[in-house]
């Protein structure tokens, strides 16, 4: 195994490794590239729907998407379709997934399955240094208060996405609120889980405060510092730490750079804790 750090903040490439071999008995081995690296990421990796299953399991529990349709025989499997004559990219915008549900999927794991000749990159961001590099008058005022998160409704994840279907099961928004600053259950590390596609509102402060104060953290949190980007190529793995990170699918796709081609990805997700 080799060892290929993509940047400062966080982020490898995992060289000579086959995620074939992961059992439950070194399991370790994994987990812990995971937590010290928050994102990895595997190439030429041979995987089937119930191989990716099987991975995902070894984390925890496998989950369905709380608005997308999932595959015909494995429903936790979200394939992320970009057509060929789309400029759309599910995943556009900085988010830690579903960070609307009380319990935030702790992991999840993206498969590319084709992938266009450019564009369509993914960047992922730490939230760790978010949270150590942020301004400490900010600090002081949001460290011991919650965040109202929304989810924006079954529109939002299928309606710009032709190859995409709602579940049919919940079309409402639904929020949560979280803890501003959270643990990492696994580290101890202290975490900035606030994002801007589905953070709302800092609860406890007046509305102007709190648009004001978020807009500031947003802008600190895109930071190039803060992050790595991956260049996928066809059978790629990517394994995630949705806790401590949060990521963005470029939606750079013009013609004659990436527009004519398409975009697919299948995405699994594990049932995380929620927040303290
Ligand atoms: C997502 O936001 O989960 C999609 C990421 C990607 O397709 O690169």
């Amino acid at each position: 195994m080799k060892i290929n750090i993509l940047s400062g903040a966080l982020g490898a490439e995992i060289l000579n490794f086959s995620l074939n071999t992961i059992t439950h008995d070194n399991f370790k081995i994994l987990n812990d590239l995971l937590l010290e690296h928050k994102v990895i990421f595997f190439r030429d990796q041979n995987i089937a729907p119930e191989e990716l299953m099987y991975l995902g399991s070894l984390f925890g529990t496998v989950e369905e998407h709380a608005y997308v349709k999932g595959l015909e025989n494995f429903p936790q499997i979200t394939r992320i379709v970009k057509a060929a004559n789309e400029k759309n990219q599910w995943g556009e915008g900085w988010h830690s997934d579903v960070s609307y549900d009380l319990k935030p999927c702790k992991t999840i794991i993206l498969r590319s399955i084709k992938i266009p000749p450019v564009g369509g990159d993914t960047v992922f961001s730490n939230m760790e240094l978010a949270w150590e590099t942020l301004d400490e008058g900010i600090k002081n005022i949001i460290h011991d208060k919650k965040a109202l998160h929304e989810s924006n409704g079954s529109k939002f994840f299928v309606e710009n996405y032709s190859q995409m279907e709602s579940n049919g099961l919940v079309g409402e928004k639904y929020s949560n609120e979280h803890p501003i600053v959270r643990t990492h259950p696994e580290t101890g590390n202290k975490i900035l889980f606030v994002n801007p596609t589905y953070t709302k509102k800092i609860l406890g402060i007046p509305e102007n405060d709190s648009n004001k104060l978020l807009e500031k953290i947003f802008r600190h949190q895109e930071r190039l510092d803060l992050s790595c980007r991956f260049k996928w190529t066809d059978n790629a793995i990517a394994i995630l730490d949705n806790r401590c990170t949060q990521h963005y699918a470029i939606a750079d796709f013009y013609p004659g750079r990436g527009l004519g081609h398409e975009r697919i990805m299948d995405r699994i997700a594990i049932v995380g804790d929620q927040p303290f």
